[in-house]
C-alpha cells in the first residue's frame, strides 16, 4: 500500500542539524516498500503570513486553496497528497520557529476553507526538534507543534517507548552541555538516541498510515 510522507524543515539554516535529523527520519520511512518521501525546506520558500482575509472561507475553489500568490500555492498539493506530515523545527525560545509558525498558519484554508474544509483530518503527523541544550524547551517545542495537529483532527504519532513521548528530540551540542567541536556543524549526528528517535518516528508514522489506509479500505 503506497504511503506519501512529506517532511517540512522549519529551520532557517540549510544543511543544518534539523535538516539532517529530518532526512534521517525520511530515509527510515522511505526504506519501506511503496513509501515515497519529499523534503521541503522552508528556508527555500517565500511564504507570507495568513492575513485572516477569510477569502478561503467564502470563495475558495478546487485547485486554489488560498488567495495569497506565493510559494505556498505549490506546497498545498504536496500537503493534500501526503498521508504523513513530519514537521521539524529547532527549539526557538522553547517553542517552534517563526518559519514553521507562519507555515502552519497557512493550513487554515485546508481546515476551514469552503472547498478543502477538513482536508487534514485523519492524516498522520509527527514532530521533531533539535535543541542546543539538554533541558531547554524540547518538549514544549514539540507540544507547540502537535497541539495544532491534534486541533486539526490529525493522528499524532510518537517515536515509541524509550524515547521522547511527544516526538523526536535531538541535541546539537555535545550531549546537550553547550560544548561543541567548531569544525563540526552537525552535532546532532552524534546524538545516537535523537537520531534513533527520528528514524523510529519515520517508521512508526508509515506503519500507522498503512493501518489507517487498510482500515478505510476494509470499511469502504
Ligand atoms: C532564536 C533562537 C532561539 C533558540 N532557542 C533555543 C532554546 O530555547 N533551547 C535550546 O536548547 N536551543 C535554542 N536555540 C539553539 C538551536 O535550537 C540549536 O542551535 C539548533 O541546533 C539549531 O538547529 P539548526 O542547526 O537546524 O539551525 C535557539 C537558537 C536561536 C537562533
Amino acid at each position: 500500500m503506497d504511503v506519501n510522507v512529506l517532511g517540512i524543515c522549519g529551520s532557517p539554516i540549510k544543511g543544518g542539524n534539523m535538516e539532517a535529523m529530518l532526512k534521517h527520519a525520511l530515509e527510515a520511512a522511505g526504506a519501506h516498500q511503496g513509501v515515497s518521501t519529499e523534503l521541503l525546506h522552508l528556508a527555500n520558500l517565500q511564504i507570507a503570513d495568513c492575513r485572516h482575509c477569510n477569502w478561503c472561507l467564502a470563495k475558495q475553489e478546487e485547485g486554489k486553496p488560498c488567495i495569497i500568490d506565493d510559494d505556498m500555492q505549490a506546497v498545498y498539493s504536496s500537503i493534500l497528497q501526503a498521508d504523513v506530515l513530519l514537521l521539524a523545527t529547532p527549539a526557538y525560545a522553547a517553542r517552534l520557529s517563526g518559519y514553521l509558525a507562519v507555515f502552519l498558519d497557512r493550513f487554515r484554508c485546508l481546515v476551514l476553507g469552503k472547498h478543502y474544509r477538513g482536508s487534514l483530518g485523519g492524516k498522520v503527523g509527527g514532530a521533531l526538534t533539535v535543541a542546543w541544550l539538554r533541558n531547554a524547551g524540547q518538549e514544549t517545542t514539540l507540544l507547540s507543534v502537535i497541539s495544532s495537529l491534534l486541533m486539526w483532527g490529525m493522528i499524532v504519532v510518537n517515536p515509541g517507548p524509550g524515547t521522547c513521548q511527544y516526538g523526536a528530540t535531538g541535541l546539537s551540542s555535545d550531549v546537550g552541555t553547550g560544548k561543541f567541536d567548531p569544525k563540526d556543524r552537525l552535532g546532532v549526528l552524534k546524538d545516537e538516541m535523537g537520531m534513533r528517535a527520528a528514524a523510529s518516528l519515520g517508521e512508526r508514522s508509515v506503519e500507522i498510515a498503512r493501518l489507517l489506509k487498510a482500515g478505510k479500505q476494509a470499511l469502504a
